[in-house]
């Protein structure tokens, strides 16, 4: 009989955008999450310039690696298991984590399992709610994509809609850009919105077309833009403040209005919020409102969870090692942009 083999220590790599993140898992649960951003390197671009963003992966690869071991007490040759993101994301970046865990993997022989990227932000939440019941809807919102999910039990992720234009998070970002605010616009947005008056300017809801619970973000950046130039604001202006909380509060509301309906459809007995602008406070407070109106559980990661990070990639692997899912070492598996 062949030996049965502990399986105990994994590690994840998360390189889909312009955050290099390694994580450690010990039984599935987080031991280290190195997170090294590269806001820093983008701002003067307002935006991710992807061709910046692969080269500082692969600068910065190896020591986030050694530096999330190290952390968790543990050694490569000890890692049972690895885990990588495969997509979507910025093809280049991608291809650096990809390529990175293939060789250790391959090296080490053992197995390789690829990750999608938006299932790992809706894991993200059930890393410190692993009680969460089914079935849930889930709001994924982050600077690449704005989804609603429709969970029915854990690992199905049934799509109900997602963004036909900007991600709301995009769209942030395009606003505090047009301001000269810098780079990632979310965060500074958040900052300065913070003792602004949210009624002080008026924005109509985005109506779609088609019924679903599709989003569009494009009619809000053209409102705003027009505010912006009807009122002459710039990144020093007085109501800069009362604009910033009023745009956060409609992007809030027309996100919300979606999940609003779906309750009523799907009947969840969970709400769940991931993804990058699930750090805002304003749209924390009102998910959480929306789903104590309608006597919901709401789930809201921490905020490390909630942007890019390689602990809620390795927390979805370990699911679905767990699950029994096929383990091999994948040398075909490739990365895909969307
Ligand atoms: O999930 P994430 O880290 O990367 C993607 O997968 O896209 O999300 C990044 C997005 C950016 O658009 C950023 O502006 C936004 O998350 N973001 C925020 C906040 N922190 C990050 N948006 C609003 N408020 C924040 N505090
Ligand atoms: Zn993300």
């Amino acid at each position: 009989m062949p030996e049965k083999v502990e399986v105990k220590w994994l590690l994840a790599i998360e390189t889909s955008c312009d955050e290099t993140s390694a994580a450690v898992l010990e039984q599935g649960q987080i031991r280290s999450n190195i997170i090294l951003s590269q806001d820093e390197l983008h701002s003067p671009y307002g935006g991710v310039v992807p061709e910046l963003a692969s080269r500082q992966h692969l600068k910065s690869i190896d020591y986030i690696v050694s530096e999330s071991l190290e952390r968790a007490g543990v050694s490569l040759p000890e890692i049972d298991i690895y885990a990588v993101t495969q997509g979507p994301g910025l093809i280049g970046s991608l291809l650096v984590g990809l390529t990175f865990s293939k060789g250790l993997a391959y090296y080490f022989k053992k197995p390789l399992i690829g990750i999608d990227h938006l299932e790992a932000h809706l894991e993200a939440a059930f890393v410190e709610n692993p009680e969460i019941k089914f079935p849930a809807l889930a709001l994924l919102v982050s600077g690449g994509h704005s989804s609603l999910y429709f969970l029915q039990r854990p690992l199905s992720y049934q799509l109900l809609g997602k963004t036909r234009d900007d991600a709301a998070g995009e769209c942030l970002d395009k606003i505090a850009k047009f301001l000269g605010l810098g780079y990632p616009g979310g965060p500074v947005i958040e900052k300065l919105a913070r003792n602004g008056n949210g009624k002080r300017f008026h924005f109509s809801l985005p109506r779609m077309k088609k019924p679903g619970y599709d989003f569009s973000f494009s009619g809000l950046k053209t409102a705003a833009l027009r505010i912006i130039r009807e009122n002459s604001l710039d990144g020093h202006h007085p109501e800069l403040s009362d604009f910033l909380a009023s745009f956060e509060e409609i992007v809030a509301r027309s996100l919300l209005d979606n999940v609003s309906r779906a309750i009523v459809e799907f009947q969840p007995v969970s709400l769940i919020l991931g993804g990058g602008v699930a750090r805002n406070d304003r749209l924390r407070t009102r998910f959480s409102q929306l789903a104590e109106d309608n006597h919901l559980s709401a789930y809201v990661p921490s905020p490390r969870l909630c942007t890019d990070n390689a602990g809620m990639v390795g927390a979805l692997a370990w699911k679905k090692y767990k699950k029994g899912e096929a383990l091999k070492l994948d040398l075909e598996l490739d990365a895909y942009p969307r």
